[in-house]
């Protein structure tokens, strides 16, 4: 006979603020059975409230649901604690609900109320202050016993001893646990990860999360072992030339000192370089693409100045970008690492047609592509598109120009956003590179698509490409990422709860990470743990620390090699608590 399933209490409570670790902190974590039928509605039972909306609740999370029987193991690991119903913050504590044997989706009924499951629950270590116990996060991660999220389908009354009746069973559906399973454990994955994006009730900041998952696991796939720099550390260059390109971009040919021939890199690579900067303590270190194809005598950097031309008191003088621009002279000195970046083409691999995207300044690793594959006098078929504002900013006209005319696979259009005077090309459009755009010029989807530019261009490229329908593990990008701004966490910002504790052993600190917006290398900064840092964003591998123990989640896909137990702070937040040689 299957047992039945029920509902054993329903909590509820409002946020209150309790001292923790010295510091008041809001939460809605303590709920306390009510007796009677309560209203479940949309966001949450009347009576009930999450302290910080932009983590908890929502409507995916409307009530948090616990088994009953998990109670038993808890009675055993924590003996000398009382165990009310709710302690885990759970609004709804039920009977019979096989956790494992839940499929995302799955609709229930429960008193005059209709709910679907949605995802598990990743704590916070405001479960540690409930307990207050420090090692309570990590043990009930360890315990897997984690209970899970119902959405309201239709609002309604519960009350404990209601009956739970499955209406639904989801189609198509995988279960709840494999969320909790790809989140923190094989996130390689990718069979399974491509199975998670298809499950139509997936709330969409896991889908997003997961797409991402796959576009990482897939650059593993693609380059399984990090390629072997040409030579390490840093290395000096002299400039031999520097060439205005426009008002505020030059390219900058450097030449090793010296004077060995240059290795070849790959179409797309960057030179990670190290600036002495008049009065700058610490040696400026920044990442600048290879906007050539690979040449044995010099390397060629495109670069733009920041803040000159805006006329906005606001924005600052780029570091490293003046000096290139207004003190770097010919024959002066820089360091350069070795070429490196994962954000590249196969020039040989003749027969997958590409759509190059650049926006502003991130056309200089789609041009090293470009040349790459006009070089390659292929018949591959190959498209930049390329949006700046006017023809002040359409830099290498004349070259990409050339190239398009002398080579019949080429296509080129360019699209300016605002432009100031009347236009002069066949290949120049007034607009945005959007999907309307694309789907005009091209004769489908089936492209190997290679995006960079700013962020909000980046943003709306790659959700028209998936609005289209073009496989995430088709669409490649690289963000530059003004390197001292400081970078917004993005993906599952809901996802996982905030709140682990990060020790820097070196440095002798712990801090906690409890706001979910910055990535580990802030976490440093602000507890005065001195991490060196280049371009903030995954790419120059400066940043560079050993996880000690824990385990993190990137932001981006980085660009930098890493050894095993290496990760990149700039671009990592914590999944759980951990401890960094810093
Ligand atoms: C892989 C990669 C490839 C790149 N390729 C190129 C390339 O080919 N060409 C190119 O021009 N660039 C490229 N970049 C960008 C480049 O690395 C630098 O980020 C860029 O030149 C700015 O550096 P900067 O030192 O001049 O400016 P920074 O001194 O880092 O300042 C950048 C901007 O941020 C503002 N800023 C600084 N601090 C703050 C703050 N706290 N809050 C708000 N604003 C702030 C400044 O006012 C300035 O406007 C690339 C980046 C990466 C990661
Ligand atoms: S600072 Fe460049 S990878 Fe982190």
């Amino acid at each position: 006979m299957v047992p039945t399933m029920k509902i054993v209490s329903v909590n509820v409570g409002l946020p209150r603020t309790v001292q923790w670790k010295g510091k008041a902190v809001s939460t809605g974590i303590f709920k306390a059975p009510l007796s009677g039928r309560i209203h479940l509605r949309s966001l949450n039972f009347d009576g009930d409230r999450q302290a910080d909306l932009s983590v908890h609740g929502g409507p995916d999370k409307a009530a948090y649901v616990y088994a009953s029987e998990y109670y038993a193991y808890w009675r055993r690991e924590l003996p000398d604690m009382v165990l009310p119903w709710g302690i885990f913050g759970e609004n709804l504590t039920t009977e019979g609900l096989n956790e494992d044997a839940l499929q995302i989706g799955d609709r229930f009924r429960i008193g005059s109320a209709e709910v679907a499951v949605t995802q598990p629950r990743l704590p916070c270590f405001k479960l540690g202050l409930r307990f207050g116990r420090d090692d309570m996060l990590k043990r009930f991660l360890a315990s897997g016993r984690l209970g899970f999220y119902f959405r309201v389908v239709a609002e309604g009354e519960i009350a404990a001893g209601d009956e739970v009746l499955l209406i639904e069973r989801a189609k198509d559906s995988l279960a709840v646990s494999e969320i909790t399973r790809l989140y923190a454990r094989d996130k390689d994955d990718l069979e399974g990860l491509q199975r998670m994006v298809r499950v139509a009730a997936l709330p969409d900041d896991w889908r997003d999360f997961f797409k991402e998952q796959i576009q990482r696991a897939g650059a593993h796939v693609r380059q399984p072992t990090a390629q072997r720099p040409a030579w390490t550390g840093f290395r000096p260059f002299i400039l031999r030339a520097k060439l205005r390109e426009s008002e505020d971009v030059s390219s900058f040919h450097l030449v090793p000192e010296d004077g060995q021939p240059l290795p070849p890199y790959l179409p797309g690579q960057f030179l990670t370089v190290r600036l002495a900067v008049p009065g700058v303590e610490r040696p400026v270190v920044r990442s600048y693409s290879l906007s050539d194809a690979a040449q044995s005598d010099h390397y060629r950097l495109t670069i733009r100045r920041i803040g000159s031309r805006t006329g906005d008191p606001q924005v600052k003088a780029g570091l490293a970008s003046t000096h290139f621009h207004d003190r770097l002279a010919v024959g002066g000195q820089i360091e350069a690492k070795a070429p490196a970046g994962i954000f590249t083409i196969d020039v040989r691999q003749q027969d997958q047609p590409v759509v190059l995207i650049g926006g502003g300044i991130g056309i200089t690793p789609l041009l090293g592509m470009l040349i790459g594959i006009a070089a390659a006098q292929a018949p591959r078929e190959a498209w930049l598109l390329y949006g700046v504002r006017d023809d002040r900013d359409h830099i290498m006209r004349t070259q990409l120009e050339t190239i398009a005319r002398t080579h019949a696979n080429v296509r080129l259009r360019v699209f300016y956003s605002r432009p100031a005077r009347a236009m002069d090309g066949p290949d120049i459009q007034v607009g945005h590179i959007d999907l309307d755009a694309m789907k005009r010029l091209l004769p489908s989807n089936a492209y190997d698509f290679y995006v960079c530019g700013p962020p909000a261009m980046m943003d709306s490229v790659t959700r028209d490409l998936q609005a289209w329908g073009v496989p995430t593990d088709r669409v490649h990008t690289e963000a530059f990422g003004p390197a001292t701004v400081k970078q917004a966490v993005r993906g599952p910002t809901a996802q996982p709860d905030c709140g682990f504790d990060v020790t820097f052993e070196r440095s002798g600190v712990t801090a906690q990470w409890s706001r979910c917006e910055s990535p580990l290398l802030e976490l440093a900064e602000e507890h005065s743990v001195a991490i060196d840092f280049g371009c903030r964003a995954g790419s120059c591998g400066t940043c560079v620390t050993r996880l000690l123990s824990g385990s993190v989640r990137y932001l981006h896909q980085p660009n930098a090699p890493l050894e095993a137990g290496e990760i990149l702070p700039c671009i990592a937040v914590p999944v759980e608590p951990l401890s960094l040689d810093a």
